[in-house]
């Protein structure tokens, strides 16, 4: 297939693994990579040596193109971004914060950047900054999300910018990219599908979790703090909702998020703990390859 997005990164289908916080390693962006998509690396909590160590090795299991995701609200994050621009990935995607100040110094680096924005008018600020495409994230996706829905970002979006579009959030199947590109998107994005493959370090009580759940169990935490993350329900998300919506101090909430994504998808109490993923829940039946994932959403 060929699409802007393909001729930018050089790879053969449309289709990016998005990042995933703590699971988004080198095993995951390479199997990706190699099956003609492009993986991504996650720094998202972890510290400037894992990131150092999983590009490395990357580079040393694939020729193909695979990119990495800083997340801005890191402590370490120019670290980061120091050690990113020397280790040379082909492209970076943004997270969770203003990329504005660090596209020029990753361009320069000779790296692509591709922030992932929420609305139009991050658009076009990203877009005037330099970015070379960008993600655009519907709050169907899984993680933190902004408030606009996919189908909204791509009528809003795709013909107020110039650059490649990939669109993300809810897309786990064929029909989900042949809708993206019949909107105008250069390519996909997506995290939840990955996050049930083989070769995806996350616990395999949470992928059988998100195997499982049906679209009425996924939630959104942290509303009313302006700090919303999609996720699956779970005896503690009932709780922290039970909270949310009560007359509790809003102080309370931030704090009780602290630990319990790696406590679901690394130590697998997905009980107690709180599996992030998106809203498209019903078509993920199984635990499959990249390699089958990457075969399926290009048949057809
Ligand atoms: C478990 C999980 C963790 C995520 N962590 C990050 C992250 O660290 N940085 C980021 O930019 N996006 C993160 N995302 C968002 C994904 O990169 C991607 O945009 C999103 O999953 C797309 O929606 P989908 O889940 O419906 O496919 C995460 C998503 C999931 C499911």
């Amino acid at each position: 297939m060929k699409t802007k997005l393909t001729d930018l990164l050089g790879i053969e289908y449309p289709i990016i693994q998005g990042a995933m916080a703590v699971v988004s390693n080198s095993t995951l962006a390479v199997a990706v990579s190699e099956a003609g998509g492009a993986g991504i690396i996650g720094a998202g909590g972890h510290d400037v040596q894992w990131v150092i160590d999983e590009v490395t090795k990357a580079k040393s299991m694939t020729k193909k193109p695979f990119g990495a995701n800083i997340v801005l609200m890191a402590e370490q994050k120019e670290a980061i971004i120091d050690a990113v621009c020397q280790l040379k990935p082909k492209f970076v995607t943004f997270g969770a914060g203003n990329p504005v100040p660090y596209i020029e110094k990753i361009k320069k680096a000779g790296i692509i950047a591709i922030p992932v924005v929420a609305n139009l008018k991050q658009a076009k600020k990203v877009e005037a900054a330099g970015a070379d495409g960008i993600v655009i994230e519907g709050l169907e996706a899984g993680g933190h999300i902004g408030r606009v829905t996919l189908m909204a970002l791509m009528t809003n979006i795709i013909p107020n910018v110039a650059i490649p579009v990939i669109a993300a959030g809810g897309i786990v199947d064929n029909r989900g990219l042949k809708a993206a590109l019949a909107m105008g998107a250069s390519g996909v994005q997506m995290g939840s599908r990955f996050f049930v493959s083989e070769e995806c370090p996350a616990h395999v009580n949470a992928k059988l979790k998100v195997v499982e759940a049906t679209d009425l169990d996924s939630v959104v935490l942290g509303h009313t703090i302006r700090h919303d993350v999609r996720g699956i329900r779970s005896r503690f998300t009932d709780e922290y909702l039970k909270i949310e919506f009560s007359d509790a101090p809003r102080s309370s909430l931030s704090g009780r998020m602290k630990g319990v994504y790696a406590k679901a998808v690394c130590d697998g109490d997905v009980e107690n703990g709180f599996i992030q993923i998106g809203q498209s829940l019903d078509p993920i039946k199984s635990i499959l390859s990249c390699k089958e994932i990457i075969k399926n959403m290009i048949q057809g």
